[in-house]
């Protein structure tokens, strides 16, 4: 069942590539679709198609699978599913209309069941591990993220969609959506596969490394704000939470590192070349975000739409995906060789170099060449062929 599921995550996956592709070559290529239709079909799906099936199969695994609710669970998964493919089929032809916004709205109550489901039928002996603390409140940082698109019905009949209210409850949903539940819930499945080999983080590390990381991530928020120029204590709070962000990741791979490196050695070459590159997405997600604290930098990037289109991706594709792909690989649900993991890393590092040069080069009136978009297209296309590749051997009958 649970290989089904990843099959139907990374096929999500290969669609938003897809998508994501059509997106980049838009500029250079004449295509019968409405743009923002396609931007939004690919948003939803990659966060709500490939994550949010990657992270509920890894969570199902890791705390339900002995629970014997196999048959219940599958109700909630194929409800889910339906809702998700609702939206892969009307975004693209309607963006956000009347069955759209059906099928977002009864994915959000099918994600509000899945989350029930959790609570009731995870075992009490898993409740007490640290990793399951990390999941319960990611679950929640799902939850509240849902309050933006629930705000948008309110905020486009009252204030309009051009006030400053519809785009912060946008950031709103976004913000909780990936600094909440995508890396909280992560950051959970990584201790469970240590606590599976016996090492649980102690008491003494993990409440303060449990505070400090909610409270930045609740603190970070205010990052999605300052587009807005607001009063400096915006600044200031963001700050904080980046901070607090920092130290708590410093606080837990010091730990990791101290105690549990014999573990770590005895994984698979893929899962902790997987790891160090996650651990290198974070810190550079981490020092972006103490540096986007500051109004002379924050005023500059968020303006320039390549600056916050590629943090963005350096998040879901680099740390968020990869995390994602290794742990499925761990837990022995999905297949991946290190060749296809370094042709897809490469392709990844190649986007967001291009990207991240147009932002820098627009910032600084560098006449970039025409050639740019091309290019930006073709590392996108080697990034498909990635993802395509990786799927490939995924459902491939040889083992
Ligand atoms: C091959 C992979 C991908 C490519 C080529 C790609 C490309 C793009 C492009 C061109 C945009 C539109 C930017 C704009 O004009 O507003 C975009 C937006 C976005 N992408 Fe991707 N993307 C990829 C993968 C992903 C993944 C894996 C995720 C999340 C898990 C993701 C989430 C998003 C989000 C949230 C937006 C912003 C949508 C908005 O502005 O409403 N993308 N992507």
């Amino acid at each position: 069942m649970l290989k089904r599921h990843t099959n139907i995550a990374l096929i999500y996956f290969f669609l938003i590539a897809f998508l994501g592709v059509m997106l980049r070559i838009f500029p250079i290529v004449d295509m019968p679709v409405n743009y923002r239709f396609i931007v939004h079909t690919h948003s939803h799906i990659a966060l709500l198609g490939w994550v949010y099936t990657g992270l509920t199969t890894l969570i199902y695994f890791a705390f339900l699978k002995s629970a014997a609710v196999r048959k219940r669970y599958r109700i909630i998964f194929w409800f889910t599913q339906i809702t998700i493919i609702g939206m892969l089929v009307t975004f693209p032809f309607t963006g956000y209309a009347l069955f759209s916004i059906i099928f977002s709205s009864l994915f959000l109550l099918a994600s509000y069941w899945f989350v029930y489901f959790f609570f009731k039928h995870c075992p009490a002996t898993l409740k007490k591990k640290p990793s399951y603390k990390l999941v319960k409140i990611s679950l929640w940082y799902m939850v509240i993220s849902s309050l933006g698109p629930w705000a948008l019905g309110a905020i486009m009949n009252t204030a309009g969609s051009g006030s400053p209210w519809y785009r912060n409850a946008i950031y709103f949903f976004l913000h909780f959506q990936y600094n909440g539940w995508f890396i909280v819930a992560l950051c959970g499945i990584f201790l469970f596969v240590f606590e599976q080999k016996s090492y649980t983080l102690s008491r003494k590390v993990f409440t303060p490394f449990y505070y400090l990381l909610n409270g930045g991530v609740v603190l970070t928020f205010f990052l999605s704000l300052l587009w807005m120029h607001p009063n400096w204590s915006f600044y200031l709070l963001a700050l904080l939470g980046g901070v607090m962000q920092l130290i708590s990741f410093g606080m837990l791979f010091r730990a990791v590192y101290a105690r549990a490196m014999s573990i770590f050695k005895e994984m698979s070459s893929l899962v902790k070349t997987s790891v160090w590159m996650a651990i290198l997405f974070l810190f550079v997600k981490l020092c972006a975000q103490i540096l986007g604290s500051f109004p002379v930098i924050s005023d500059t990037v968020f303006t320039n739409l390549d600056m916050i289109i590629s943090y963005i991706h350096w998040v879901f594709l680099g740390l968020v995906s990869v995390l994602l792909m290794a742990f499925l690989y761990q837990f022995q649900l999905m297949k991946l060789s290190l060749s296809r993991l370094y042709f897809y890393i490469a392709g990844f590092f190649l986007t967001e170099l291009l990207i991240f040069s147009r932002g820098m080069a627009a910032i600084a009136g560098i006449e970039m060449t025409s050639y740019l978009h091309l290019l930006i297209g073709i590392a996108s296309l080697w990034l498909l062929i990635a993802i395509a590749l990786i799927l490939a051997g995924q459902l491939s009958l040889k083992d």
